[in-house]
């Protein structure tokens, strides 16, 4: 299949998408991490992938295979993988799905023993790796950010499109069961407002998507 000329929508398309959660090391045995499954990237790489696209998969620590036809970046922290979307550039479309750390810790050298009183954990804000995409000067055409909100998600999503410079947010509600679920309800802010879209199992949320995505990049 790599080696069969690409077809479909998204052919000779270049797309990034980043997936899972991001591992932010507190010493060389323990870290701080969140509950991203990384399925819903992977389903969104794999119906980008299926559409035509060169697809770059750039993905935290997950226990997924890697979908057919994708490239796939494994990295840790969000430093990392601010590096590694940095270096997938140029792209005509970027998928921004990972739950990146928002924090990153002051990591010790060694392993922290417990004999002594418990460690302060100091945290830094990590780079927002969307952000810097959309505001950048090789942003792609299409920026697409997501929001995991357990409340007011819709107004989120519309402050946080404008606030990170994305073309859309794909918003989910994640106070229920959706991390490492199979589906999601998802909300689709973009300029024109706001979608609300139906209780959905994860790879259909991806391939209506990437149907749009394709839909947003024909003709440019
Ligand atoms: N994101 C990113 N780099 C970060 C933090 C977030 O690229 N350091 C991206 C995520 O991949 C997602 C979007 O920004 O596409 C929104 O992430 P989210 O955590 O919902 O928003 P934050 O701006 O971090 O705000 P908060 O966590 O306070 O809701
Ligand atoms: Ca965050």
């Amino acid at each position: 299949r790599a080696l069969a000329p690409a077809a479909g929508p998204l052919a000779g398309r270049r797309i990034l998408v980043t997936a899972g959660p991001t591992h932010e090391a507190i010493d060389p045995v323990r870290y701080i991490a969140n509950r991203s499954s990384g399925r819903q990237g992977f389903a969104i790489a794999e119906a980008l992938a299926d559409l035509g696209a060169a697809v770059t998969l750039i993905a935290g620590p997950v226990t997924l295979p890697t979908p057919a036809g994708v490239r796939r970046v494994d990295v840790v922290s969000a430093q990392d993988m601010a590096d590694a979307v940095t270096r997938a550039l140029p792209a005509d479309a970027a998928v921004m799905v990972a739950a990146v750390a928002d924090w990153r810790v002051e990591a010790a050298p060694q392993k922290v023993k417990k004999g002594d009183a418990p460690p302060a954990i100091v945290l830094t804000e990590n780079v927002d790796i969307l952000a810097t995409l959309a505001h950048g000067d090789e942003r792609p055409r299409m920026v697409v950010g997501f929001a995991a909100e357990t409340q007011n998600v819709v107004e989120h999503a519309v402050a946080k499109r404008l606030r990170k410079g994305a073309d859309w947010i794909v918003a989910n509600d994640v106070s229920g069961d959706v991390f490492g679920g199979d589906a999601n309800t998802v909300h689709l802010a973009t300029a024109d407002g706001v979608e609300h879209w139906e209780r959905l199992p994860k790879d259909e949320v991806a391939r209506r998507l990437a149907a749009r995505i394709a839909d947003a990049l024909q003709g440019s």
